[in-house]
């Protein structure tokens, strides 16, 4: 099967469905994004996990549109190839319908390819209201960190019958809404693998097993840039937290022991 190597469109996303796994990752600024850019991933999420890893808030609730915004703005140019897609952060679109548009019309200008939402039938309207104007939506269901209080934590969703119901009328509303993906998050593999089959759109798992017809994870876990606790379902490919602290270490040292600047960087 051959990979698509230009510029990913949301049509080509939509046409990945079952083929080669789609590649996700988010990024905040523009070094990120260049080099997720050149390391040729389908889809780059300005996520709004930025609060945290990025922001060191708590979770994703205190991140607002302004923040988000520049984000955006950064990460769009760093990026060439990848899809572009805004997290609506908590507040952007919790209001009303209308609230919700001119937020996601306010990402596309600013350089936004399609706005991912969390929630499911509960923004099924939204959803459908934002395809028409042609704004396309990636869906988020599943543990959505915008829903942490009501969840009590971030707890694995969907491990029992009603709740695995709810996710696949979900799964079933955002599609029907049109939505060109949909991101599963935190549920268990069986239950992505069945909501994968349920859909024509691609779904795009984190911490929801193989059987996604994609994968995303947050940059600064596959980096491991954020140091503390990670999800089970995080593979960390580089330890860069790691690295970055002892560069800087022994910058200081050379600093405090007149080692640096030498000859070579000092101008005659
Ligand atoms: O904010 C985020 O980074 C996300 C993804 C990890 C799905 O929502």
């Amino acid at each position: 099967m051959d990979r698509d190597t230009k510029k990913r469109t949301v049509p080509a996303i939509k046409k990945r469905k079952g083929g080669i796994p789609i590649v996700a990752i988010t990024a905040y600024d523009y070094i990120f994004s260049k080099i997720a850019d050149e390391a040729d991933v389908d889809i780059i999420l300005v996520g709004d996990s930025a609060g945290m890893v990025f922001s060191g808030y708590e979770n994703t609730i205190p991140v607002t549109m302004e923040e988000m915004l520049y984000h955006l703005r950064a990460v769009a140019r760093g990026r060439e190839n990848a899809l572009l897609i805004f997290d609506m952060p908590f507040g952007s679109y919790q209001p009303s319908i209308e609230e919700g548009i001119k937020n996601a019309v306010l990402a596309m200008k600013n350089g936004a390819e399609g706005v991912k939402i969390e929630g499911g039938e509960e923004i099924e309207e939204l959803v459908h209201r934002l395809t028409l104007l042609g704004i396309p939506v990636m869906g988020h269901i599943g543990l959505t960190p915008q829903w942490i209080h009501s969840f009590g934590g971030y707890k694995v969703q969907g491990r029992d019958e009603d709740k695995r119901e709810k996710l696949k009328r979900d799964a079933r509303a955002l599609e029907k809404a049109g939505a060109f993906s949909i991101v599963l998050e935190g549920i268990p593999a069986s239950l992505a693998s069945e909501i994968t089959s349920l859909v024509s759109i691609p779904t795009i798992g984190i911490g929801a097993g193989i059987g996604c017809d994609g994968q995303i994870l947050v940059i600064h876990d596959v980096l491991g840039l954020f140091p503390g606790m990670r999800p089970a379902f995080v593979k960390v490919y580089e330890n860069l937290y790691e690295k970055a602290l002892s560069a800087i270490k022994r910058y200081a040292e050379e600093v405090r022991e007149r080692k640096f600047p030498g000859e070579e960087h000092t101008y005659k």
